[in-house]
């Protein structure tokens, strides 16, 4: 036993209006009563996270923004701030998603700015790593994972959590096979004790790609895996349900 308590978080990506949210909610949350064991959070589009917090008020579902901008407020169109995702509620705030880096060429120093900018605002990131299928190939895996969470940490307050999505598992069903997946979360614990010591050893390490029903278990089992980021069986509140229930220490 770890100690640490298992969190479950389901990224919506940009799916899901407000009526399907809504309903979404109440299934999980009807689902999810006198379910201990695990922390359950939720990442919505911007757009829905007034409906879900309405939905999930009083629950013991907490929900977060999938990014925010560094800085606290200004002219920056189309941007959303750590303070305005407070002001929703929110508990958890992603930073330096895959998506994010590639579709908006986030840097490393950009994403560590962030995890900052979101603790400033009383919200926990969670940072995301992850090497692509070319480097891995290339060997370069640790190198890079080693240089992405530097400056997640890099950027003082530390983040809430660490989710490990390797960029060739999200969305393609090619999971990480639970030995590879802990290879790489027991060298970033290793990492993480030798930068914050104790800390280290309780920040949470999350595993996401392709994380399902079927494969849920089996990775939970990994002594360094406490929980996962799931994407597409995060948009089905049964699906979701039953890996949380997997999950649960
Ligand atoms: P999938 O579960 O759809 O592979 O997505 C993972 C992910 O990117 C979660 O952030």
């Amino acid at each position: 036993m770890s100690g640490r308590t298992p969190l479950v978080a389901a990224n919506w990506k940009m799916h899901k209006v407000r009526a399907e949210a809504r309903d979404y909610c109440t299934e999980l949350r009807r689902r999810i009563e006198g379910v201990r064991g695990a922390e359950v959070v939720l990442f919505p589009g911007f757009t829905l996270l007034g409906t879900v917090a309405e939905a999930l008020a009083g629950s013991s579902i907490a929900w977060g923004g999938q990014d925010l901008h560094p800085v606290p407020q200004g002219a920056h169109t189309g941007d959303v701030s750590g303070a305005q995702l407070a002001d929703v509620g929110c508990s958890w705030v992603l930073c330096g998603h895959s998506e994010r880096r590639q579709d908006h060429g986030e840097s490393d120093e950009l994403i560590g700015a962030k995890a900052a900018a979101a603790r400033h605002s009383g919200i926990k990131p969670m940072v995301c790593i992850g090497e692509t299928e070319e480097q891995r190939s290339s060997g370069r895996t640790f190198e890079v994972l080693d240089r992405q969470l530097a400056a997640a940490l890099g950027a003082e307050p530390r983040p809430g959590a660490i989710a490990y999505e390797p960029v060739w598992a999200i969305g393609t069903g090619k999971t990480a096979t639970p030995e590879l997946a802990q290879e790489v979360h027991a060298f970033l614990r290793r990492r993480l004790e030798k930068a914050l010591g104790s800390a280290g050893t309780a920040l949470r390490l999350l595993y996401g790609g392709s994380v399902k029903p079927a494969n849920a278990a089996e990775l939970f089992a990994q002594p360094d895996i406490d929980g996962f980021l799931v994407g597409g069986a995060g948009l089905d509140p049964g699906q979701f349900f039953d890996i949380i229930g997997s999950s649960c220490a």
